[in-house]
């Protein structure tokens, strides 16, 4: 058997998992898992870099997210399921990337200016950036370089760290003199980003999410809220489902070609009221999700299973981080 190629990828703990994930990168793993050998880790430090002051359900975030997963079909016999904090390693690895990145390197990181800005937005202009979070790009570069990882599927929204990543390697390697480190590229998804139920990007702290574990009725009370053709008073108006912000957006993502054909045509006769048109659209997504929110059930009732899940993943992907680090500290010329 030819050696599988290695795949790279984490989510801070931010709690429960929303739509957006889901469709943006966790189906994507799902199917990228049986092609490679597959690393997926929570990133607690990485959450900590904003939230140090507020950690009381940092531990449930992380067993949180690691249930979505599960449930989203992430399979631990398959793929090595960690927690970033449980692999100490990385932070060592951390060490020497800080080294050598170049201070203004981590200072024009595009994410992280953004960061910024949405963290003064919150805690207004006097509110200052932790050593920490100005850290977050050579983290993420040692989180990948710690598995030597050929890409790593993420949303389009990392690929600037990405960039950040391969610049690292490719300076670590020329200072050492080795070829030892790979230039991890990204994987991205081709699914279409799904936005909020107002139309704007879907995220949590905006408000605007469908949560993978929402209940069936949630689900349903959030969807009837979606944004539809603003234009449209009555159900005989005739409808613009292009103009449909949200709702039909959802329905291109949720239903089959056939469904949306209908919906589309009824849509601009005059034949389909918006609040039928989305009760229908919430009982095709609850269908849809029905049977992962089963599983995820049966993990929330058995933690053991989940801990153990965690605790196994987390020593294997340590065994592998102590190689790497190993090799690093040769190359460095670390006592
Ligand atoms: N920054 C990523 C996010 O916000 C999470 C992350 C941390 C990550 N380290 C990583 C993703 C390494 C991929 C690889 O979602
Ligand atoms: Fe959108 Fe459906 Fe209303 Fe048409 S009928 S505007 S597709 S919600």
């Amino acid at each position: 058997m030819t050696e599988q190629k290695r795949i790279v990828s984490g989510m801070r703990s931010t709690g429960k998992l929303h739509f957006g994930h889901y469709l943006g990168v966790i189906q994507n793993w799902v199917k990228l898992q049986r092609e490679y050998e597959s690393f997926f880790f929570v990133a607690d430090w990485h959450a900590l870099t904003t939230k140090y002051d507020n950690t009381a359900n940092l531990k449930q975030d992380v067993v949180d997210v690691v249930i979505d997963w599960l449930a989203c079909g992430i399979d631990p016999d398959v793929s090595t399921i960690y927690v970033q904090s449980l692999v100490p390693e990385i932070a060592e690895l951390n060490i020497y990337l800080s080294m050598i990145t170049p201070q203004n390197w981590v200072e024009r990181d595009p994410t992280l200016k953004d960061m910024a800005k949405i963290l003064r937005t919150k805690e207004g202009a006097a509110s200052q950036i932790n050593y920490g979070l100005m850290g977050y790009p050579v983290l993420m570069s040692a989180d990948i370089m710690m598995f030597n990882a050929e890409a790593v599927p993420v949303g389009i929204d990392q690929v600037a760290h990405l960039e950040f990543t391969r610049d690292v390697a490719r300076r670590f390697n020329n200072i050492y003199k080795t070829d030892f480190f790979k230039e991890a590229k990204p994987l991205l998804n081709e699914c279409s980003l799904i936005c909020g139920l107002d139309g704007n990007k879907m995220g949590k702290s905006f408000g605007n999410d469908i949560k993978i574990s929402d209940t069936e009725e949630v689900t349903t009370k959030k969807i009837m809220t979606a944004i539809t053709d603003r234009s449209r008073l009555r159900k005989t108006d005739l409808g613009h489902p292009e103009q449909c912000e949200v709702a039909f957006k959802y329905w291109q993502i949720f239903g089959t070609p056939e469904q949306v054909e209908t919906v589309k045509s009824e849509c601009e006769q005059g034949l389909r009221g918006c609040a039928d048109c989305k009760r229908q659209l919430a009982a095709i997504i609850n269908e849809r999700f029905a049977p992962i929110r089963e599983k995820r059930r049966y993990y929330e009732e058995h933690p053991q299973e989940v801990a153990k899940i965690i605790a196994e993943g987390s020593e294997r992907a340590r065994a592998e981080a102590q190689k790497t680090l190993k090799e690093v500290r040769k190359l460095v010329g670390m006592y």
